[in-house]
């Protein structure tokens, strides 16, 4: 008999500042018209200072936890999607384990910056398809607004800060039908933070590691990618479109996502869009999207959910849903 990865339990949470567009406008040169016009946000949320991405990443976890029925004690994978992790190392994944009371399962994270979580649930659906895991907690989590330079205007307007999990059970039924994931490291500098451990520390040391994109460049990249990766993700499993009952693209932009959608031919009923209230929140965006949706009862059990990413590297993913 096979074994499968079902979506046991969802949870997200919001750091409680809410940063809006009129609060921008007092610290760059925006304007309320231009963000909405261009990206679609209104307001995003940002953590305190004193909070950091394993902190959101608790949050997240315990609600998912709770809504799987579930323990920290019955989970035996923790993976944590993020860009912004609490330490160089250890990972946040184990601070989380710490924080959750629990040891010796396996714990890490994953970096593929806004696509991390479509990683992080390709990486846990073979964990428990192959019968090396049964119940895994999957989070992206992130504190984006610390690496995003408050002066520049181009990118500081984009981003937010949240963190979004799952619990992915083992199940004799399909509950993820599909994952497809790729890279092109080609365009490694068209979206990055040029500055790590190993290469430019000293600007970190200084405060100076900040994203920076080359914003039209990513626009099409996103696009091109999102919608093709739906296709893709359709004939792997021989579907037709309008069997997708909700889509919940990577929020970075309400453009981005409506193109995608048009390209593909689904609808905006069938869209769930968070990116006007969290910015784009990277690797927490998808998890909290979804879980937004199956909260406010949109997303039900049986529903056919594609969950898909874009991120730097480039990074780009998808996951066909049985819920
Ligand atoms: N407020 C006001 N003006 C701004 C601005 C801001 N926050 N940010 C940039 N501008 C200016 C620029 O300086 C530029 O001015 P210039 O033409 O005089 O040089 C102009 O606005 C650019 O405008 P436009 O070309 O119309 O922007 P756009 O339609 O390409 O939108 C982005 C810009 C960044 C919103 C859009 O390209 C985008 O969303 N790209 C993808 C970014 C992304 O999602 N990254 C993460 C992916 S995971």
């Amino acid at each position: 008999m096979n074994t499968y990865s079902r979506i046991a339990g969802t949870g997200s949470y919001l750091p409680e500042r809410v940063i809006t567009n009129a609060d921008l406008e007092e610290m760059v040169d925006t304007s309320d018209e231009w963000i909405r016009s261009r990206s679609g946000i209104r307001e995003r949320r940002i953590a305190a200072e004193d909070e950091f991405t394993c902190d959101l990443a608790e949050r997240a976890a315990l609600s998912a936890i709770e809504s799987a029925g579930t323990t920290p004690g019955d989970i035996d994978l923790i993976i944590v999607a993020t860009t912004t992790p609490d330490l160089v190392f250890p990972s946040t994944a184990c601070l989380l384990q710490e924080r959750l009371g629990v040891a010796g399962a396996p714990a890490f994270d994953v970096q593929a910056v806004c696509a991390g979580f479509l990683f992080a649930i390709d990486v846990a659906d073979k964990f428990i398809r192959t019968g090396s895991a049964t119940r895994a907690l999957v989070i992206g989590a992130e504190t984006f607004s610390r690496i995003v330079d408050w002066t520049d205007r181009r990118v500081c307007v984009l981003f937010g800060d949240g963190a979004g999990a799952v619990v992915l059970e083992a199940d004799e039924r399909p509950g993820i039908l599909s994952t497809h994931l790729h890279s092109d490291g080609r365009y490694n500098d068209l979206l990055c933070v040029p500055v790590g451990v190993s290469r430019n520390f000293d600007k970190i040391k200084v405060g100076e590691a900040f994203a920076t994109m080359d914003g039209g460049e990513v626009f099409r990249w996103a696009v091109t990618a999102m919608s093709d990766i739906i296709d893709e993700t359709l004939v792997a499993n021989s579907m037709d479109r309008t069997q997708i009952d909700w889509l919940v693209p990577h929020q970075a932009n309400i453009r981005i996502i409506n193109a995608v959608g048009k390209r593909a031919r689904i609808p905006g009923e069938k869209v769930i869009v968070t990116v006007d209230r969290h910015g784009n929140t990277s690797a927490a965006s998808v998890p909290l999207a979804l879980d937004e949706g199956v909260r406010d009862g949109r997303i039900r059990q049986g529903d056919h959910v594609l969950i898909e990413g874009f991120g730097g590297g480039f990074t780009w993913g998808s996951a066909l849903i049985r819920m």
